[in-house]
């Protein structure tokens, strides 16, 4: 008896640890339905997709963090690791929030990611006690890799993401391209992204576009915004805009 109930606890958790990790959750505020994983720490991150998101790249992606008001900032690397591939990063700025897209080019201060662009939608802001940020991410599921390669996140798989925060704040929260500190906590999970397809998502993106700024806060980093010149990427590595063109 009692060994049976040891062995089926162990096979729960071998099951649980081949899983993927995220769950359809809806956000009443914007009515769209994220597949989104909880961390430990509070902290979640929800994915929607296109439904031809496939292993080919080029679509856009809808993000939704929310996170306790004590997180600085917070993060999700699309390639799943610190360096060499997109990250969207996410922080408070009094009521609203502000969203950057990074790249690191080594284990320090991300830079602004010039492929990509972050655009907040309806459901993003801060009270009290957390914050979140809705995003229409465009550039962020192709990009070119250490190797100058380009590198795609599979729409169609469960696909290993990492995450990262720190408690504290960013050095200037109303700047999209503030500097931060580096991370209190990073981990891993393995996201259902063919779960997170759905024919509303342009319906979704329609109904939740914020009006042109200064309300709408459009969150845009480009070359005119942001004049640091990579150092260590070459001419050959922007394969991610053409694609995302
Ligand atoms: C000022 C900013 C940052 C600094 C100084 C920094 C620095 C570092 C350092 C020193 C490591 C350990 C490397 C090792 O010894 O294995 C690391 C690991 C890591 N960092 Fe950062 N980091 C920063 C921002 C970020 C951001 C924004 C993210 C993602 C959103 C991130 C994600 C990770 C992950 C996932 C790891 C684990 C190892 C890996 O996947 O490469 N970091 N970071």
């Amino acid at each position: 008896m009692k060994l049976s109930a040891v062995a089926a606890g162990i096979a729960g958790l071998t099951g649980s640890a081949l899983a993927q990790d995220s769950v359809p959750v809806t956000d009443a505020e914007t009515g769209i339905t994220f597949q989104a994983f909880n961390s430990a720490d509070g902290v979640s991150y929800g994915i929607a997709l296109p439904v031809n998101a496939s292993a080919a790249g080029g679509y856009d992606i809808i993000l939704q963090v929310t996170a306790p008001i004590e997180i600085g900032w917070a993060g999700i690397a699309w390639g799943g690791g610190m360096v060499y591939n997109p990250l969207s990063i996410v922080w408070p700025n009094g009521e609203s929030v502000v969203a950057s897209p990074r790249m690191a080019y080594g284990y320090y201060q991300p830079e602004i990611y010039e492929d990509g662009t972050l655009t907040l939608l309806k459901g993003s802001g801060a009270n009290a006690t957390h914050f979140k940020v809705t995003v229409l991410a465009q550039g962020f599921s192709s990009w070119t890799d250490f190797d100058g390669n380009v590198a795609h996140l599979d729409g169609s798989a469960q696909v290993r993401f990492a995450y990262a925060y720190s408690r504290t704040p960013v050095d200037d929260p109303a700047s999209v391209e503030s500097t931060f500190s580096i991370h209190d906590s990073v981990g891993r999970w393995v996201h259902d992204l063919a779960a997170a397809r759905s024919a509303e998502f342009p319906k979704w993106v329609a109904e939740n576009t914020l009006p042109s700024p200064p309300c709408g806060r459009r969150v845009v980093a480009r070359e005119e915004r942001h004049p640091v010149v990579p150092r260590l990427r070459d001419s050959g590595r922007r394969a991610g805009a053409a694609a995302r063109a």
